[in-house]
């Protein structure tokens, strides 16, 4: 049984294979008749909707699920929780403080598990994001992608699709908000080309595209102050723009806070792609859904 609780789940021809699929507008019905439940101990937009509407569009019936609902680890386990969920559901998919919790999902083995973020990793959003690159470059061999600001999950699920896609990517953060050795370990595993840097300038200089994400995540509510301050220096702005390739584009996750990571002119400026790549979070989660619960069950 195939998970997807981070990128380098999937090997560069399974992610290249989940791209394909993604890119299919006439997907294998691979879900008739099946359920997937939605997990969320987290708000979401763009996640809750792509994931229902690309479960409807492989034929099947998605349940979105508050986690009061289930009460994990007080009204029964998550290991209850979820041998339940697998009598009902072809796939459980999470959104989760504590990455821990999907791996334990995870362990159990009864149900493929997906990610929808965690504290970890952010592996559909990492899907949508370099599918939005190749629809804008073809093959990402040798671009450069430049992130700017917080090295969290966003940033790590982005570093591994991106390398495994063979593209190089810089960091320019503050030291504080930077990959931890594991990670880097993890990255160097699928051959990412990483730098990081001191100045966003020096990251940005010449790159295809420039990304960045909150400089507070969700659940980091109460270091607001202390990121706001260490993370001035690092706000995406027309000037750093003008400091990237001619073509560069414009990625942000979303939610975005204009005025803070990003300026409202990157933003809305003729560079961004942001909603574009907020769409194709329904066609990379289609084509993972496909792959998963098509072709990933037999390899
Ligand atoms: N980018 C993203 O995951 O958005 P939501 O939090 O709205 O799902
Ligand atoms: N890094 C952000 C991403 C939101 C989609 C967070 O975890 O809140």
């Amino acid at each position: 049984m195939r998970h997807f609780l981070e990128v380098d789940d999937l090997d560069a021809a399974e992610l290249r294979r989940v791209l394909e699929l993604a890119a299919d507008n006439d997907p294998p019905a691979v879900l008739a008749g099946r359920g997937v439940a939605l997990v969320f101990e987290k708000p979401s937009n763009r996640t809750r909707n792509s994931m229902e509407m690309a479960v409807f569009a492989l034929g099947g019936h998605p349940v979105y699920i508050w986690p009061e609902e289930l009460g994990l680890d007080t009204r029964e386990s998550v290991e209850d929780v979820t041998h339940t969920l697998a009598g009902y559901h072809a796939c459980v998919a999470a959104r989760v403080f504590d990455h821990a919790v999907l791996e334990r999902m995870a362990a159990l083995d009864v149900v493929p598990v997906v990610n929808l973020l965690s504290d970890a990793g952010h592996p559909m959003q990492a899907l949508a994001d370099v599918l939005t690159l190749a629809d804008e470059f073809g093959d990402l061999a040798g671009r450069i992608v430049a992130f700017v600001g917080d090295g969290n999950n966003v940033f790590r699920s982005l570093a591994l699709a991106v390398g495994l896609l063979g593209a190089e990517l810089r960091f320019a953060g503050p030291a504080d908000y930077r990959l931890s050795d594991s990670d880097r370990d993890r990255l160097a595993a699928v051959g990412t080309l990483i730098s990081e840097h001191d100045r966003a300038l020096d990251a940005v200089d010449g790159a295809d595209a420039v990304y960045t994400d909150v400089w507070t995540s969700m659940g980091q509510e109460a270091e607001v102050d202390r990121r706001n301050l260490a993370f001035e220096a690092f706000r995406v702005d027309e000037a750093l723009m003008d400091a990237a390739a001619p073509h560069a584009v414009f990625l942000h996750c979303l939610p975005a806070h204009r005025g803070q990571e990003v300026t409202g002119e990157v933003m809305d400026g003729p560079a961004s792609r942001v909603w574009p790549q907020a769409a194709n979070r329904m066609h990379a989660a289609r084509g993972l859904l496909a792959w998963l619960l098509g072709e990933g069950v037999e390899s």
